[in-house]
């Protein structure tokens, strides 16, 4: 698997050299690149980047930058977005059975919520808000994993349409104007059928509401490759399809979080260890998590070596676990203690998902455009314990 747009060999090594590993690394080419794709897939629509997938601020103003929007679902990521300089009217929060004190927040600072419950919708209307959104639940769902699907039955996101149309009653009976109906079906899929089924479902369920919305939101979950193996999802085929069963008089918004950064970044990470069949590196699952977790494949190549990939290695992180691993049984050429390896396609749910577990401290994270640029310090050991009480 090639490296992002703009990162070589040589400079994933210097930035080893200088700012050692685990890291993360990210061209900034390769996020505009995927933005631009995006938007002349969707010309028109409101491309709402879902900061969970990698809410570093500086990659939130690159895409700010680029025009797009943000959907946040914590206050954390709401001051991501305005320390990258987005304002309340470019962020929308969608989350999952919030505190009332956290929704006022939200409220305050300007930021459109898109609520999930009548209780939601009575706090939003008590915290003064002008504008509200409803999450509904397409009854269509998709994604790389059933812990990623969140439309559909049995998932627990987003009201029935009945109970849509009566929020949106609600909120107009209080003076308060309902601007979207937000939807998002689940996470990583590969094929355009899920995303045009939704599109086609919300598109009703709008019909049948009191007004029509300014915003129809069909969420994001566009997937990307993790192999050469895996065929890309062809966007451009995808906004058409979306565009021709999109047939209501509301700006389209579509929220990937995935799609716009997961290619743009490598995680480096050196070989501590190298026995029988495998090797240890200095990042485990605390630093990307997706493996572990999820299963989930990320190719991984050997920057120190030029040979053809000689073996299979399992490729282990340094947690004290037995289900600490990169990856199983993996071609690389022959590794020796001290060679780099770079990690694939981590920029999304990458650093995002990465925990102090062992008491490792986080990752550094560094973006790459006209030069390398530390975007995140790697945390210091003692960092993680500034909030500890010792008497
Ligand atoms: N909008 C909402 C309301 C979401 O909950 C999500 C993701 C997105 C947009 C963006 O989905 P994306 O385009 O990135 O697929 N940690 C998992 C993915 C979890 C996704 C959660 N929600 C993973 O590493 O695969």
């Amino acid at each position: 698997m090639e490296l992002p747009q703009g990162i070589d060999r040589d400079t994933v090594a210097s930035v080893a050299d200088e700012h050692g590993t685990p890291t993360y690394v990210t061209s900034a080419t390769t996020v505009r690149d995927r933005f631009d794709s995006l938007r002349d897939a969707f010309p028109g629509a409101r491309i709402q980047y879902a900061a969970k997938a990698n809410t570093n601020p500086r990659i939130l103003a690159l895409l700010r930058e680029r025009g797009a929007a943000l959907d946040t679902v914590s206050v954390g990521e709401v001051i991501a977005g305005e320390s990258a300089g987005f304002g309340g009217d470019g962020m929308m929060y969608t989350s999952y059975a919030p505190s009332p004190e956290e929704l006022r927040e939200v409220v305050d600072r300007g930021v459109l919520v898109n609520v999930d419950s009548p209780g939601q919708m009575e706090t939003v209307i008590d915290a003064g808000a002008e504008r509200v959104g409803v999450r509904v639940n397409p009854g269509v769902g998709a994604g790389h994993s059933d812990e990623v699907v969140t439309g559909g039955k049995g998932a627990r996101f987003g009201v029935t349409p009945d109970e849509a149309a009566a929020l949106f009653e609600r909120a107009l009976g209080a003076g308060v104007e309902p601007v979207c109906l937000h939807a998002h079906i689940g996470s990583g899929f590969l094929e355009p059928e899920p995303l045009v089924r939704a599109t086609e479902r919300i598109c009703e369920i709008v019909d049948d509401l009191p007004v029509t919305p300014e915003y129809v939101d069909i969420g994001g979950g566009l997937g990307i490759p993790y192999s050469d193996a895996e065929e890309p999802l062809d966007v451009e085929a995808l906004g058409k399809m979306v565009r021709d069963a999109f047939d209501v008089d509301a700006t389209l918004v579509v929220e990937p979080g995935r799609y716009l950064v997961a290619e743009s970044t490598v995680l480096v990470t050196r070989v501590n260890t190298v026995g029988d069949g495998v090797i240890g590196v200095d990042a485990g699952f605390n630093t990307l998590l997706r493996p572990a977790m999820y299963d989930a494949y990320h190719a991984v190549t050997n920057l120190s070596r030029d040979a053809a990939p000689t073996g299979r290695y399992d490729i282990a992180g340094p947690i004290c676990e037995s289900g600490d691993y990169l990856g199983h049984g993996r071609r690389i050429a022959e590794p020796r203690e001290g060679d780099l390896l770079v990690v694939h396609t981590a920029g999304a749910y990458g650093f995002a998902m990465a925990s102090r577990y062992n008491s490792r401290p986080l990752p550094a994270e560094v973006i790459v455009d006209d030069g390398v640029d530390v975007i995140r310090e790697r945390e210091a050991v003692d960092e993680q314990f500034r909030n500890v009480k010792l008497d």
